[in-house]
């Protein structure tokens, strides 16, 4: 399996204050900066576009890891990768030609995934697998920090790394803690995202360490 990364969500961090907030769980250790982009269509939330990402690029020592919750991919993944994104991931749901959008976003020099909702079979991109970087599944529903991690979503877990082989990432999102942390890992994941677990803690340190297990 490749090396376990703990990606912190920006959703939940104190927005008045994000350099700040990237500097200190960089310094937790955090592996990436996971930013949420959402359009109010495909996930009901509003949340940070691609000037956003811009401005807080200069701040990370780390991939800053984009995940598009977005109804036209397409027409945002230049913004983003131009605003520094390392790593481009967008919603297998959202997007008509998800083959050729992976295509563009590898040739924009950024990683290319695709996302799964929970309600997405894993069949829907088996034969994407051999395009992608990595794969992210939703835990739990697009839209909002701090919701119940799905337990379903552990056979898919299985059924992706199946897919992928040993080599790539496999990420998941959403309520991940110090509980459901070792299952996803069990499971097969290695990149965990997660919100509102580390930026509610007292301590981002111990917070980011209790999922490494
Ligand atoms: C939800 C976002 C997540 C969110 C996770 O749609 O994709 O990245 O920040 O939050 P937690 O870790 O609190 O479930
Ligand atoms: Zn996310």
């Amino acid at each position: 399996m490749p090396k376990l990364k703990i990606a912190p969500s920006l959703l939940s961090s104190d927005f008045s204050r994000l350099g700040e907030e990237i500097h200190a769980v960089i310094e937790a250790g955090a592996d990436w900066i996971h930013l949420d982009s959402m359009d109010g269509h495909f996930a009901p939330n509003l949340t940070i576009g691609p000037p956003v990402v811009s401005a807080l690029r200069r701040h990370s020592t780390v991939p800053m890891d984009v995940h598009l919750m977005l109804d036209n991919p397409e027409e945002f993944v230049d913004d983003f990768a131009n605003a520094g994104a390392d790593i481009i991931t967008f919603h297998a749901e959202a997007s008509r030609h998800p083959h050729r959008l992976l295509t563009r976003i590898r040739d924009l020099g950024c990683k290319a995934g695709v996302v799964l909702n929970p309600g997405t079979p894993p069949d829907d991109i088996e034969f994407l697998a051999d395009s992608v970087d990595l794969v992210l599944i939703m835990t739990v529903n697009p839209g909002f920090g701090g919701q119940k991690f799905i337990a379903g979503m552990l056979r898919k877990i299985e059924l992706v790394r199946a897919m992928l082989g040993e080599e790539r990432d496999l990420e998941v999102d959403g309520g991940i803690d110090q509980n459901t942390a070792p299952q996803v890992i069990a499971a097969g994941a290695n990149v965990l995202v997660a919100g509102s677990y580390v930026f509610g803690s007292d301590s981002y340190l111990e917070a980011i360490e209790s999922l490494r297990v």
